[in-house]
């Protein structure tokens, strides 16, 4: 089982929507897929309630529970596994980012959110997990997006290819329990989940090539 953790300590950045989105990306491609909401706001959990579908597995946990909890899914066959977390929770979001092999951080291109990434990467840096910043609630148009992917990466992190756009199919889809591939499988917001979620597998694999022990083994050292 290969684990992403999606942190960020700023509030409304993305983390909830992408997780989400990812997660039915995955389970659609037909991959055991399971997410952990680490946040007490349970807004991932609450998304699995309105969900008329049984996939992906959505557990709600404190991070006191995390390594049990993984266990568990990896127990019952789970493949991918992606967890939400809460903003301004410094030690739920390291638990996190140690249990993963992957860890996105959502941020939208505006100067308030691109400083606030900087408390998370020092966060997320203390682990080594491997670490991308993933641009969110980008213009369709213009430079915005590629001027704060260079601000990002002057931090010396590495900014996904892939940016996500601003629109509504996201936050319209959650309301019935759905991601934007389901409610608009044909639009836009659908085409660039497919290209993110390509892109992580891309880099799962990678980093599962150059690993020599098996996902299942070092989640059962954790637990
Ligand atoms: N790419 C996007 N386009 C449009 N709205 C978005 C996008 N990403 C997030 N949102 C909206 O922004 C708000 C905060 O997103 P959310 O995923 O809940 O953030 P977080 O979990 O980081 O607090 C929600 O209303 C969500 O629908
Ligand atoms: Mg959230």
């Amino acid at each position: 089982m290969k684990t992403i953790a999606v942190i960020s300590q700023k509030g409304g950045s993305g983390k909830t929507t992408i997780a989400l989105h990812l997660a039915v990306a995955s389970a659609l491609a037909n991959r055991n897929t399971a997410i952990i909401d680490l946040d007490p706001q349970a807004s991932a959990a609450k998304w699995a309630d309105r969900r008329p579908a049984d996939l992906p597995v959505v557990l709600s946990a404190h991070a006191s529970r995390l390594a049990h909890e993984m266990t568990r899914v990896a127990d019952t066959g789970g493949e991918l596994l992606f967890l939400d977390t809460a903003p301004h929770s410094d030690s739920a979001a390291l638990e996190a980012a140690k249990a993963s092999d992957l860890v996105l951080i959502p941020c939208r291109p505006a100067i308030l959110d691109m400083e606030a990434i900087t408390n998370t990467l020092d966060l997320v840096r203390t682990t080594k997990t491997p670490v991308f910043v993933v641009l969110n609630a980008v213009a369709a148009q213009g430079q915005e997006a590629q001027e704060a992917a260079e601000a990002i990466a002057a931090l010396n992190v590495e900014v996904s290819p892939v940016r996500l756009v601003n629109r509504v199919a996201y936050a319209r889809a959650l309301i019935t329990g759905q991601t934007a591939q389901e409610f608009e499988p044909e639009g836009k917001a659908a085409r660039d989940i497919e290209d993110l979620h390509t892109f992580i597998c891309a880099q799962l694999n990678k980093i599962t090539s150059e690993g020599d022990q098996s996902y299942d083994q070092q989640i059962r050292q954790r637990a």
